[in-house]
């Protein structure tokens, strides 16, 4: 009986061996399957970004919450291209035309020109991107952002915003530039064509400007055959206008929309882990001008634009620090 007594205390001795070595040595993958699943995908989940500065997505402030809309998609593809009827007829009325395509055609001839993709749905804890966001304010000249802001990512611009002579403010990178089809310019084969659609016809626009250049004419005269990447080019929701202008914005009134700007900077909020916001609003003066114009003029604000609310929604954003805003003084 004497042996039965070793073999026992052998055998635990090598179960507790065993046991150990289980629990300390089982690589992180198979922890996984272990445990509960939901468990790990919360565990996996707390850090949803990899930035050591900030995390859009693991903002818990109210306010942000209230207006960010994560299920909205930012741009088209040909499966979230249907638009419910407020939607449209809110969208139809923006630039009215005499053209009267028909939107879903219009929409299948976009997507055999440009890629169907699902663009920057790839958040997680592994990813830190970082936007800067570029308007054209006169506030950018003098301000040596250039090389801050050619360290992004991303690197957004707006319409005709020229970078030549002005590399040491505004930074010399410009991985999308965003633009509607009165503001088109040419794009080097690096560069995101994100384009805004204000009616119907800008989408024909840029399927015909990618191909045989066909459309001369959208509200005025415009570049008929563009040069851009055709792989690198969107064409953002206009559900997703509709929601910048209604959740973020609150405008009742018919007829009006968000600014280039402002539209971008939510895009940005959408694709992006943090936001960095340049060349907005005023110079240290109070006045409004592009930062190339030679002789700036102070702009008026437009009608159209809620410049007022967009801009305190900008440094409402700036407070809670969900964003960083430079203002160049
Ligand atoms: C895992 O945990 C969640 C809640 O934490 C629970 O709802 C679920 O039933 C658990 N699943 C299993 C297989 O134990
Ligand atoms: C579009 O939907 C179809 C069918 O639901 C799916 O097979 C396809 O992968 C989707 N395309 C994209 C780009 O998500
Ligand atoms: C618009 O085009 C689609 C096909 O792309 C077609 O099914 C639909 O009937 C058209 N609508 C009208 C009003 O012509
Ligand atoms: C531009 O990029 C595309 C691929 O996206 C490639 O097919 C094409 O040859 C490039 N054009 C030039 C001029 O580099």
């Amino acid at each position: 009986m004497q042996w039965c007594k070793y073999l026992k205390v052998i055998l635990v001795l090598l179960c507790a061996t065993i046991f150990t070595l289980t629990i300390y040595k089982v690589p992180l993958g198979h922890f996984k399957v272990l445990v509960n699943n939901s468990v790990v995908e919360r565990l996996f989940h707390e850090e949803p970004c990899a930035c050591m500065e900030r995390c859009l997505a693991a903002s818990d402030d109210k306010w942000f919450a209230e207006h960010f809309r994560k299920d909205v998609p930012p741009v088209l593809s040909l499966n979230n291209s249907v638009l419910p009827d407020h939607i449209f007829n809110w969208w139809q009325s923006l630039q009215s035309t005499k053209s009267k395509a028909n939107y879903s055609q219009v929409i299948k001839e976009l997507f055999s020109v440009i890629p169907e993709e699902e663009w920057y749905r790839d958040a997680g804890p592994s990813r830190c991107r970082t936007c800067a966001v570029v308007g054209n304010s006169g506030n950018l000249l003098g301000s040596h952002y250039g090389p801050v802001i050619d360290q992004h990512d991303f690197v957004f611009r707006m319409n005709k915003a020229t970078v030549q002579g002005y590399e040491k403010d505004v930074g010399s990178r410009t991985t999308h530039r965003v633009m509607y089809p009165e503001s088109a310019t040419h794009l080097d084969n690096n560069t995101h064509l994100v384009l805004l659609p204000f009616k119907t016809i800008d989408i024909q626009w840029i399927t015909s400007a990618l191909t045989d250049g066909s459309i001369k004419r959208t509200r005025f005269k415009v570049i008929d055959k563009l040069q851009a990447n055709k792989d690198k080019v969107m064409v953002m929701h206009p559900a997703f206008m509709h929601y910048v202008h209604n959740t973020w914005l609150h405008i009742k009134s018919q007829r009006s929309y968000p600014s280039t700007g402002f539209l971008v900077l939510i895009y940005a909020l959408h694709i992006c882990d943090e936001v960095n916001v340049f060349g907005f609003g005023a110079n240290d003066k109070g006045t409004w001008h592009h930062y190339f114009e030679k002789t700036p003029k102070s702009l008026k604000r437009t009608g159209r634009h809620s410049g007022g609310i967009e801009l305190q929604t900008l440094l409402e954003l700036h407070e809670r620090r969900l964003i960083h805003l430079y203002t160049g003084w």
